[in-house]
């Protein structure tokens, strides 16, 4: 029995996290969930958006189901990706079936570093204005290298793409792209192409050849900013999913925030929200359960009957997840 920590959240994360136990209910997975409050609705309440029961009941889960935070995000997922040190951020950008994405056949990983740079939250006022830290060590900056360079490995992947600002962010980015060749030695023996782009140029470039990259790894807030316009490549925040992971486990959430303008209106796409369930599912060693959940998503977005409006369609979260449960054959 695995044990799962479900943190619903604000917003649409509730919505989208309803359908996906939803649909996960008709799997017969043999899961235990704990369910937790976090976000800027649990602060109103209680005064702080994340307790620290819900820090060690992630602790003590064998992974985690988050659906978004509003406000207080920073607070909650930020702080809970550092708490439990899951340094690795994967969010893949794929064309999927049945939608308006810019451009067919996209696949490729973005590993985002999830620790440190910019997100450590130590702003200060000053006499001037304010000053934000930027911290990249070299063992953070080996460390997502290597979990690139192993996920290329491991999944017949070509070519990691090291992305930075070097050039003005000399000592930082600097760094962090001398640790990116420094490993990149280490793979050549296994046929993995690496080459490094400035962010700036890398955001022309998701325009102008999006399909040639394969894997990307980069610091903290270069890739929450890429993975967004990731999603507006594949058409829709609501069809981007995540893996948080760390030595101490996983924690799976769509990259989309708790979206107030289509909270409370069953207008959220929970697709995001059900591919990281897929995710959460082969990181836990269930791949068959996984494959299931995946092609019951894939068959209804192929099928364009039930879709939500961001994909053109007229259907309701929980519409598109009775959709998709209604795929997997008990
Ligand atoms: P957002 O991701 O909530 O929404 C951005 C745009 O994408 C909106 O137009 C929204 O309607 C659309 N969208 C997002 N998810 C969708 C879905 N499942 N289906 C269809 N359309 C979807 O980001 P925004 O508006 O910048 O922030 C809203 C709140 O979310 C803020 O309070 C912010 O702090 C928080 N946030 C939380 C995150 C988290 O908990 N991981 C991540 C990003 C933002
Ligand atoms: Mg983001």
């Amino acid at each position: 029995m695995y044990k799962i920590a479900v943190i619903p959240g604000d917003g649409i994360g509730k919505e989208v996290m309803e359908a996906t136990l939803h649909v996960l209910n008709r799997l017969n997975l043999n899961f235990e969930y704990n369910f937790a409050d976090a976000g800027d609705e649990y602060a109103e309440i209680h005064g702080e958006p994340l307790a620290q029961e819900t820090i060690d009941l992630v602790k003590n889960s064998d992974a985690c189901l988050f659906g978004a935070a509003g406000e207080t995000a920073a607070d909650v997922i930020i702080r809970l990706r550092q708490e439990m040190d899951f340094f690795a951020n994967l969010r893949p950008v794929k064309t999927l079936p049945g939608t308006n994405a810019l451009f067919d056949n996209l696949d490729f990983m973005i590993v985002r570093e999830n620790t440190e740079g910019l997100y450590i939250g130590q702003e200060k006022y000053t006499d001037e204005g304010a000053i934000a830290k930027r911290v990249i060590t070299r063992a953070a900056s080996e460390r997502i290298c290597k979990y690139a360079f192993e996920y290329a490995k491991d999944n017949n992947r070509k070519k990691v793409t090291g992305v930075h600002k070097a050039n003005v962010l000399k000592k930082t980015d600097g760094l962090f792209k001398e640790v990116f060749y420094e490993v990149a030695k280490e793979y050549e023996k296994y046929g993995i192409e690496a080459e490094d782009f400035y962010v700036d140029a890398t955001a022309m470039y998701f325009l102008t050849k999006p399909q040639t990259f394969d894997v990307i790894v980069t610091t903290n807030l270069f890739g929450d900013i890429l993975s967004d316009e990731g999603a507006g490549l594949v058409g829709s925040l609501g069809l981007i999913p995540s893996a948080n992971i760390g030595e101490k486990g996983g924690l799976f959430e769509p990259i989309h925030g708790s979206a107030p303008y289509l909270a409370g209106k069953g207008l959220a796409n929970p697709t995001a929200m059900l591919l990281s369930a897929v995710m959460m599912l082969n990181y836990l060693g269930e791949k068959e359960y996984a494959d299931i959940l995946d092609e019951a998503i894939l068959e209804v977005l192929t099928e364009q009957k039930y879709l939500t409006k961001d994909l053109g369609g007229t259907s309701s979260t929980m519409e598109m997840a009775e959709a998709i449960a209604k795929k997997i054959k008990s």
